[in-house]
């Protein structure tokens, strides 16, 4: 568990999930779906998930090699969730992908940048991961200049691959290379 200052002067705690976290970690990502238009899931969260099948992801996650989740509070509200999560198969298992969604009540407060660095800091620390990647929408300006600060850049796109009440959008990859950072 980790204390962070926000720019607020609010503290921003981050820490593994636990399986008690797992009706929260539900219904946290109902509210951040119907917050924006920028993820995959809507007001739905992911659908079909139960309880229990929360509760085997958190048990996976925590299992998995090279493998992160932060969970985030503000007192004793869920605000940030975001992992690191090495490809399963033993030829890319080098490679990381991330995600990260903040609740937007708690946006622009620094919440997304100290959980990129922490996010990069676990990666590094495998000595494993040489690679970071990751997925956004087109359009999605305040995440892109958030991954571009942290040193991802564009390598590809998946033309209209995301469609958002019929309108189609190209999905943005971005990577990170680890192995140039020093
Ligand atoms: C993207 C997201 C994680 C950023 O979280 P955050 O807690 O607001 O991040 P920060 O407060 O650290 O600010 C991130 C940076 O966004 C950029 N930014 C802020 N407002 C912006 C705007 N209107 N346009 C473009 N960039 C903007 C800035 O670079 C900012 O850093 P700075 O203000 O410290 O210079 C958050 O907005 C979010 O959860 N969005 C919805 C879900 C999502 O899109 N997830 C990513 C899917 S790929």
């Amino acid at each position: 568990m980790t204390e962070y200052l926000l720019k607020d002067g609010r503290k921003l705690i981050l820490r593994d999930p636990a399986l008690e976290d797992a009706a929260d970690m539900i219904a946290y990502a109902k509210v951040v779906g119907a917050e924006t238009d920028f993820l995959l899931m809507d007001e739905n969260g992911i659908e079909g998930l139960t309880l229990e099948g929360e509760e085997d992801w958190i048990r996976g996650t925590l299992a998995a090699p090279n493998t992160k989740m932060f969970l985030g509070f503000i007192g004793s509200e869920l605000v940030l969730l975001c992992d690191v999560r090495a490809a399963a198969r033993k030829r890319i298992s080098h490679v990381g992908g991330i995600a990260i969604s903040v609740k937007r009540d708690y946006w622009r407060l620094g919440v997304g940048s100290i959980a990129m660095q922490a996010m990069i800091d676990f990666a590094k620390s495998t000595g494993v991961l040489r690679t970071l990647s990751l997925e956004v929408r087109e359009g999605n300006d305040r995440a892109i200049a958030l991954y571009k600060r942290f040193g991802f850049a564009e390598v590809g796109r998946h033309k209209a691959r995301i469609n958002v009440s019929g309108t189609y959008y190209d999905e943005i990859l971005m990577d990170l290379d680890l192995t140039a950072q020093e």
